[in-house]
């Protein structure tokens, strides 16, 4: 080559445009790399963890799912299915970081699983029969094992006949602490629920009935909270107070109303909010939770506050918060609510519908009347997976949209993720919070949007527990 009678300087200057060509290529690469990434995707980054990070702590719990004859409402034995023999069944509670190891022994007279709502569970932890585990059969005991990727309140329930099994009982929550709590003085938690009785005061023991299924399921004659009819909470003047509400509820709506005391919502759905916003009028459907940060004014000693159901025009009692005592000071700390949200408000042109779900029911199937996603029902007994699986892939953001083709109300619930509600009959909707479960009201279509983290085969229900069991339900894959 004539360049190396040249001299020296010529490779040199060569070298120097090769490392130029190199870095200007890593550039373009990296450019290139983050064009690929979504704006969705860029907003999501930091909203929370992607993996969990265990410290060692294993905390262990056995849970057994047995009958019982327990005291309940206003004090009388009642007959239930419970786990640990108390319902609301006993409540996990651990720190971010620490693993939860449940020895479940089934001791009921039917299969069943336990279904960790709302937490980000390596998919063989999910409790979903036929799909990421075999029934757990009377007798038989199955260990469930995870850790923990977010802090907040969860619950847990059986994901097998869930109707008859929620309904007799079987429900208890998780609650997993921030690795250093906020100083509340009071950390709370109310069960909602509702029983269907008869007459004569027993539970009525026929399950998915007709009127069930052609309505929104199964709703109770009596409101309870924590198993108790209108229980009273005692606090004190100037306590600020955590209180985490969660619907256990087969199929009734509550929207909680507290009489004037100011509640601010710092967590829908186990996850933190943007910042703390007035709770007016939020439906909480089957499945969902809100924790609420309630200070009671330092002047209240002396009063009561009623705390009501407001979803139906007939306002129902639930709760009691009753101010006695000596005042105490108010502690002072930031809202723990300060999550990072994406707005995520591009619209449909440029974050097109990945998959569609149509909500409606047909006749047939075991019960006469079916509930169908996409013209399919769910067959609880093969589990099959649907003729069409939608995949949706880890990392990248997805529009998903929900039909309700019909005039019942549907909570869709997925497990594995949460999502961010984007828009109601087209009309975008900005909620400063994600959820795992979302009420699609009669006739409604309801965007929703999610970067999903967790690969594997997830459920997507109705969380009205009777419309799932007659094949409201069905299978996505992440991967
Ligand atoms: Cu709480 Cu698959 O549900
Ligand atoms: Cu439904």
């Amino acid at each position: 080559m004539s360049g190396e009678a040249v001299g020296k300087v010529r490779p040199r200057r060569r070298e120097v445009r090769r490392q130029g060509l190199a870095i200007g290529l890593l550039v373009l690469l990296g450019v290139v790399s983050s064009c690929s990434q979504s704006p969705e995707v860029a907003e999501f980054a930091a909203a929370y963890p992607r993996d969990a990070s265990p410290n060692g702590t294993v905390r262990e719990f056995a849970v057994v799912a047995a009958p019982a004859a327990i005291s309940l409402f206003d004090g009388r034995p009642f007959d239930v299915w419970a786990y640990n023999g108390q319902v609301p069944g006993p409540t996990l509670r651990v720190r971010l970081g620490e693993t939860v190891r449940v020895r479940f022994t089934n001791n009921l007279p039917q299969p069943s699983t336990i279904h960790w709502h709302g937490v980000r569970v390596p998919n063989a932890m999910d409790g979903v029969p036929g799909v990421t585990q075999p029934p757990v059969q009377p007798g038989e005991t199955f260990v469930y094992e995870f850790t923990p990727k977010d802090a907040g309140t969860f619950w847990f329930h059986p994901h097998l006949r869930s109707s008859e099994q929620v309904e007799r009982g079987l429900f208890g929550a998780l609650i997993v602490e921030d690795k250093v709590p906020p100083p509340y003085s009071r950390d709370e938690l109310w069960v909602l629920d509702d029983w269907l009785l008869t007459r004569e005061g027993a539970l009525f023991a026929e399950f998915n009935t007709r009127h069930d299924l052609a309505h929104d399921g199964r709703w109770g004659n009596l409101l309870t909270v924590n198993g108790r009819l209108t229980p009273r909470l005692t606090v004190r003047p100037g306590q600020r107070i955590r209180l985490r509400l969660l619907n256990v509820a087969n199929g009734r709506v509550f929207v909680p109303d507290f009489s004037g005391l100011s509640a601010g919502v710092v967590a829908v759905d186990g996850l933190y909010t943007a910042r703390p916003f007035e709770l007016a009028r939020l439906e909480m459907a089957s499945g969902n939770r809100l924790d609420l940060d309630i200070t009671i004014p330092p002047d209240a000693a002396g009063k009561r506050f009623g705390v009501t159901d407001r979803f139906t025009r007939k306002v129902i009692p639930l709760a009691e918060i009753v101010v006695e005592g000596d005042r105490v000071e108010t502690p002072q700390f930031a809202s723990p609510a300060q999550a990072h949200i994406p707005s995520w408000q591009r619209p449909e042109s440029a974050t097109p519908v990945r998959a569609e779900f149509k909500l409606n029911a047909q006749l047939g199937g075991p019960f006469g009347v079916q509930w169908t996603i996409n013209g399919a029902a769910m067959d609880h007994g093969t589990h099959a997976l649907p003729e069409h699986l939608e995949h949706f892939p880890t990392g990248e953001f997805s529009r998903l949209r929900l039909v309700n083709e019909s005039y019942r109300l549907h909570p869709m619930h997925i497990h594995g993720l949460f999502f961010k509600v984007l828009s109601r009959n087209g009309v975008p909707v900005q909620e400063p919070h994600f959820r795992d479960t979302v009420l699609v009201h009669p006739k409604e279509t309801v965007d929703i949007g999610t970067v999903p983290e967790d690969r594997g085969r997830w459920m997507m229900h109705c969380h009205i527990l009777e419309h799932a069991e007659s094949g409201m339900m069905t299978v996505v894959s992440v991967d």
